[in-house]
């Protein structure tokens, strides 16, 4: 209800101002009375949704996807409107402005995004320590970028100095390789690469560790990339990141940024790959792109995903998602006579 008024004023604020002035907002609510009211009004309390993947335990299987809290400043709000882990970063070693804005647009008509906003972020020298002060009643996951800065070769190092300095706080590690917006970076889910950067990790003991994989990838590619997950035994895969394809349907005139492509256009493509990923390897799956209500996660869990994440729908839906997504998933496990949302991940395999 509150967002349905919000909503129009943010709308006419760019996007990235929106972003901020929402984040802004919930920072101050952040360790308040407003987190308690918000965790009594939003958190679905069901022990039917609650899950584990890679040897961590969630209330439910609906995360904040990566971006969103881009410097660990929000994951107690995050949690308190009900969503079942945060996954925070893109965090790289080197501090970085990103690109130049505009960077981020709305394509309102297409219920979708358009991002190139470059690894914005405070740096992991900053980040973790606030991660390791923070006590979210979640898992946290940190996903890690490459410095801008950083040549591909030294991509290694680059990713293990942010996970050394963020290891304290977070609860699982995710190597993104599969952002559109660091030039050459989605070369790096190339096998030799791959290989190089999760091995470093898995030297200094990142656990559990997964890696995040482009929707634009090959099958051939994918496959690939999932030899190094079996060969490296990682813990699992997040699929997937935005696309720089543009769908014909596209209607919004902000197709013609360059950038991520993220939300409903995506949400099939999403899922096709989330299945792709699960039939050919045995570690969890999380799910993202293009979720925004109870069907869309639950077939994403139906195709085998342990977990959903979403951040675009965030924008057009509001505040209330993550508990309408709960609610509306515990409606579909009852009439598809499944006890618990566990038994539910793959069924459609
Ligand atoms: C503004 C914006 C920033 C993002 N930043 C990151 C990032 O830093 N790291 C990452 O792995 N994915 C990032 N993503 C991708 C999302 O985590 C997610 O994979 C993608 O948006 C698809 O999900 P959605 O359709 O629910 O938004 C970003 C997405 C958006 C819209």
């Amino acid at each position: 209800m509150f967002y349905r008024a919000a909503k129009p004023l943010l709308f006419r604020l760019p996007a990235e101002t929106a972003h901020t002035a929402t984040k802004r907002l919930l920072k101050a609510g952040q360790g308040t009375r407003i987190e308690d009211a918000l965790t009594a009004r939003y958190r679905v309390d069901d022990a039917r949704l609650r899950t584990s993947a890679f040897g961590l335990d969630f209330d439910n299987p609906v995360g904040v996807a990566a971006g969103f809290d881009k410097n660990a400043e929000v994951p107690g709000m995050l949690a308190a409107l009900g969503f079942g882990h945060v996954e925070v970063g893109a965090v790289t070693a080197e501090a970085q402005p990103g690109n130049p804005r505009p960077r981020l647009f709305r394509l309102p008509e297409d219920r979708a995004l358009v991002n190139r906003m470059g690894f914005n972020n405070a740096g992991a020298d900053v980040v973790g320590p606030r991660l390791a002060r923070t006590d979210a009643p979640v898992p946290l996951g940190v996903n890690i970028g490459k410095s801008k800065v950083t040549p591909l070769d030294e991509a290694p190092e680059d990713y293990r100095y942010s996970y050394e300095r963020t290891a304290a706080g977070g609860d699982y590690f995710v190597v993104n390789v599969s952002s559109p917006n660091t030039p050459g970076l989605r070369d790096l889910q190339n096998r030799d690469h791959l290989e190089a950067i999760l091995g470093e990790l898995l030297d200094a003991d990142a656990r559990p560790l997964l890696v995040k994989l482009s929707p634009d990838l090959t099958d051939g590619a994918i496959e690939d990339a999932l030899a190094v997950v079996d060969d490296l035994a990682l813990d699992g895969v997040v699929a997937v990141n935005t696309t720089t394809e543009r769908p014909d349907t596209l209607r919004s005139h902000n197709r013609a940024e360059t950038g991520g492509l993220s939300g409903a256009p995506i949400e099939e493509r999403a899922t096709e790959r989330v299945r792709f990923v699960a039939e050919r390897t045995d570690v969890p799956v999380v799910g993202v792109g293009g979720v925004s209500d109870a069907a869309g996660a639950y077939a994403k869990i139906r195709a085998g995903a342990s977990l959903v994440q979403l951040y675009t729908a965030l924008v057009y839906e509001g505040p209330a998602l993550a508990r309408d997504i709960n609610r509306g998933l515990l409606g579909l496990l009852d009439r598809d006579g499944f006890d618990a949302v566990e038994d539910a991940v793959g069924a459609d395999l």
